[in-house]
């Protein structure tokens, strides 16, 4: 907290020094410089906020490190055979299945789940990756939409973003969907909740620092579905943003929104050339 008041009498905006009490509820501990940490990231692309982009991968602990990198260890790989099994489920009153019309999930998913979110043609907005499972579901397949957090759900779209594991995220942002891009942009940018912080607060001002026990990241979403270790499950990125707006008091936005698709929207983008890394192990 010493730098925040000697900010003040520098003349720094209150805002600034309320930001920085509030971190201090959280533990944040502030170091006078950048911390001295020994990440691989790659240069941002222009535009950027950043100067290198970090996958969160990059600040956990070598244990966790480690569980993401060995198939076998990563709890997030028991996600695949059952959602290839649902691939080939046959449900719902057209009598088909997600491979009647997509075939091999090994071929015909190489590089899609990098893409996403992304503009639907038929709908004429941008849709998030479970929400155009769920559309082949109802519009396709004549079945009910998977639940949000449910096996299924989180499982298929672990399947389809894993047929793009070490693939850079590659997600337009030109086009039609600029003015959701924009969307996003500024509600990353809001400050919300009681504690009055916006997701940069955390995750572009204070990456690299710790945060009571935890080590703040960019707050990427390359590694979506994330396995947590804590939750000891499969997290799609939705919850995780439910449990960041909870941290800061703020009453987050429903599942499948607009708000959470804008969001996920410009964070994805913002993650451009990050390789995906699904599924991804964090504490
Ligand atoms: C009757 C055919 C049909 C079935 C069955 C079907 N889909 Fe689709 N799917 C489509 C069409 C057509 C599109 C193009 C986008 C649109 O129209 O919404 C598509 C698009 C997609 C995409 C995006 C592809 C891309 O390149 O961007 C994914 C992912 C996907 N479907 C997953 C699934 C899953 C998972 C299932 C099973 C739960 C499924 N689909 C069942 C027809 C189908
Ligand atoms: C009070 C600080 C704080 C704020 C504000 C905050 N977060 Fe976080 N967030 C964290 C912490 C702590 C973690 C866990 C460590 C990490 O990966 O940064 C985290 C993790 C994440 C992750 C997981 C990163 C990964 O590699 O899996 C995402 C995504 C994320 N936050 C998005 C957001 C979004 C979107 C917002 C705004 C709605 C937000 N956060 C606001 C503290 C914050």
């Amino acid at each position: 907290m010493k730098r925040g008041i000697v900010e003040v009498g520098l003349g720094v905006s209150l805002a600034a020094v309320v930001v920085l009490a509030t971190l201090k509820i959280f533990g944040l501990a502030l170091a006078a410089g950048a911390p001295d940490l020994h990440l691989k990231g790659i240069p941002a692309p222009p535009g950027s906020p950043f100067k290198m982009l970090y996958s969160g991968y990059q600040f956990r602990n070598a244990t966790t490190r480690a569980m993401q990198d060995d198939d076998f260890s990563n709890p997030g790989m028991l996600a695949i055979d059952p959602a290839t099994a649902e691939w080939n489920h046959v449900e719902g009153t057209a009598g088909k299945s997600c491979a009647s019309c997509h075939h091999d999930v090994n071929k015909t998913m190489h590089g899609v789940g990098a893409t996403f979110p992304k503009w639907n043609a038929r709908l004429k907005r941008p849709v998030t990756l479970e929400q155009q499972i769920n559309i082949c579901r109802t519009h396709y397949m004549g079945a009910k939409p998977w639940a949000f957090k449910s096996d299924n759900l989180t499982n298929m779209t672990t399947l389809i973003r894993y047929e793009s594991r070490g693939m850079p995220v590659k997600v337009a942002t030109d086009g039609p969907v600029t003015p959701w891009y924009n969307k996003g942009k500024k509600l990353y940018y809001t400050r919300i909740g009681q504690l009055d912080m916006s997701c940069a607060n955390c995750h572009e001002k204070y990456y690299g620092h710790h945060m009571r026990a935890d080590l703040l990241s960019q707050g990427q979403i390359n590694d979506f579905p994330t396995y947590r270790e804590k939750a000891q499950h499969l997290v799609p990125v939705e919850q995780r943003f439910i449990g960041c707006m909870k941290n800061v008091r703020a009453r987050p936005y429903k599942p499948f929104s607009d708000e959470f698709m804008e969001l996920e929207l410009y964070l994805a983008s913002r993650g451009n050339g990050l390789n995906v890394e699904t599924p991804g192990v964090r504490n």
